[in-house]
Order: structure tokens, then C-alpha cells, then sequence
């Protein structure tokens, strides 16, 4: 990006001489085009450190794939943009497998759970109840805290797996499965 000229750096906005500018104008000098080409190179900076940044985590999902396939243990796969679902919102996704089906809470700005969706009694599929902060089951009446995952009420008396998340690269990424037996 080529610099701009000094002559046309230092012009004043509305093309008046310098000791006819507004007071505030001569007390805080910004020459536009200067100030333009500074927004544009900080904007050209910004862009290639985040596509570095992406390229990088991509990288790095690929090393740490290949080794966990190598170990047979759950991939890491990218569940959702973060934009994309608002503070409130459940999504379902499969996990570790397109199959295995699993539910994503965003209860906060910064805040994520994520849940087999199996229930721990006979296999029902839980529904979140977020402004109860649950999860219930319709079959037999179990419910499970949002929070934790664990049996609050009904039948279920172990928790639901926990799918492990990772928050990077405006992305949410599901990196393992912890199954719990209280
Ligand atoms: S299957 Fe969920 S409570 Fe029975």
C-alpha cells in the first residue's frame, strides 16, 4: 500500500489555509489521508495476523487429529461458529460420531455446555428446558441440571456425558467425550 504524498498528507479537509483553520483543528492536527492511511494499514495488519492465527489453529487441529486417530481417540471437529448461535441458544450436533447425538447450550457470552444427549436411564433423548436450567427427559420424567449434567429427579441415576468444548478462532470446537458414572 503506497504512502500518501506529503503535499496531499498535509492538506487541511476543507482546503483552507492552516492559520484559518477552527482553533480545535490547529490544537489537534489529523491530516485525513494520513489518518486514512493509518486505519487502512492497521485494518491490512489486523486481517493477516487473524488469517495467521486461523491458518495456525488449523494446522494444529490436523497435527493433533492425526495423532489422536493414531491413539483411536475422539477427533477434534468444529461444532459451530460462535456468531452463529446467540447467547440462549441449543444447538445439536453429532459427536464423536455424525450419530451420536449431542446438544450445545450457550447460557452466557462466554459460557458453553454441551451434553450427550442420551438419557442415563434407557436411552431417551433429553430436551433443554434453559430457562429452568435443565434437561429433561420425556420418557420418564428425569430431569438433569444444566449446569453439571447430573440427575436431579426421576429414574436417571448417572450423569450425561460431558462433551468437552474448545473456544478459539471465533469457533467452538468439541474435543473429547468425559463419561462419568456420578
Ligand atoms: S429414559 Fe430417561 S428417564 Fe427413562
Amino acid at each position: 500500500m503506497a504512502r500518501p504524498e506529503v503535499d496531499s498528507a498535509a492538506r487541511t479537509p476543507d482546503g483552507r489555509p492552516e492559520s484559518q483553520q477552527p482553533r480545535w483543528r490547529r490544537d489537534f492536527p489529523i491530516d485525513l489521508p494520513q489518518d486514512e492511511y493509518v486505519a487502512r494499514r492497521d485494518f491490512t495488519k489486523f486481517m493477516v495476523l487473524t488469517s495467521l492465527a486461523f491458518a495456525v489453529g488449523q494446522v494444529w487441529i490436523g497435527v493433533e487429529n492425526w495423532r489422536r486417530r493414531r491413539r483411536g481417540e475422539p477427533a477434534i471437529v468444529e461444532i459451530a461458529r460462535v456468531a452463529d448461535v446467540p447467547v440462549g441458544a441449543v444447538i445439536t450436533f453429532g459427536y464423536p460420531g455424525p450419530h451420536d447425538s449431542c446438544l450445545l447450550a450457550r447460557t452466557g457470552e462466554r459460557t458453553w455446555l454441551a451434553y450427550g444427549q442420551e438419557c442415563t436411564h434407557l436411552a431417551c433423548a433429553v430436551v433443554p428446558e434453559l430457562s429452568e436450567s435443565r434437561l429433561r427427559c420425556p420418557c420418564h420424567h428425569g430431569y438433569f441440571d444444566l449446569t453439571t449434567g447430573r440427575p436431579t429427579a426421576g429414574p436417571p441415576r448417572r450423569p450425561l456425558p460431558r462433551i468437552l468444548l474448545d473456544v478459539r478462532n471465533g469457533s467452538v470446537y468439541a474435543t473429547g467425550v468425559e463419561v462419568r458414572t456420578t
